[in-house]
């Protein structure tokens, strides 16, 4: 299994893995194939023998910010302060072996502003293991509930020097 740029050709199988992994947060294909038009070199599929077993998808997004779930965004905005990971997720027989870690590294080498996210799936233990903290922001309260009652705002600030 390895970490390549997502291609257009990878967005039924990156929905397909979507659905197992998020299925009380479910997004349309169509939310995915416009993050990859919108920004390419932070898209990433897990290719596994041609088959898509994970996905990282991220892109500049303003600090304090959340994208609404399953919604188009129509662009980017042209001076983010930090960078917004969409989604990280990989089909069950693809955990547990250090692929996530290596997809991070791949984002956080390309990246220098802080990233930011919403932690499901009672993930935010696995977050916290790769830097990002929880940060508390009232003004997000509402829309993070949209994303269930254990989501968390969490932000990783860049390594210094
Ligand atoms: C979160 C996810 C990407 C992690 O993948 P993974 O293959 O288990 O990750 P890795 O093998 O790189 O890392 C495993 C380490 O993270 C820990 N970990 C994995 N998921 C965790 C979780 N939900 N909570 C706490 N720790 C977790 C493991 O215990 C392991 O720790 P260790 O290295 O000390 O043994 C995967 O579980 C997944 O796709 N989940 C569904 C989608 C999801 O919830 N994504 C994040 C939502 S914002």
């Amino acid at each position: 299994m390895r970490w390549r740029a997502m291609e257009p050709g990878d967005l039924d199988g990156v929905a397909a893995v979507a659905r197992v992994a998020f299925p009380d947060h479910p997004e349309d294909r169509a939310c995915f194939a416009e993050r990859l038009a919108l920004c390419p070199s932070l898209c990433w599929v897990l290719d596994a023998g041609g088959v898509v077993a994970g996905y990282l998808i991220a892109y500049p997004w303003p600090l304090g910010a959340v994208p609404p779930l399953n919604a188009l965004l129509g662009s980017l905005p042209a001076h983010a302060d930090a960078h917004y990971l969409h989604d990280l997720a990989l089909l069950p027989a693809a955990r547990g072996g250090g692929h996530a870690a290596a997809g991070l590294a791949l984002l956080f080498a390309r990246v220098a502003t802080p990233i930011a996210l919403v932690s499901v799936n009672e993930s935010a233990a696995f977050w916290r293991g790769h830097g990002f903290a929880v940060v508390d922001r009232p003004d997000l309260r509402a829309k993070l509930f949209s994303y269930g009652d254990a989501a968390r705002y969490m932000v990783r600030e860049p390594a210094r020097g």
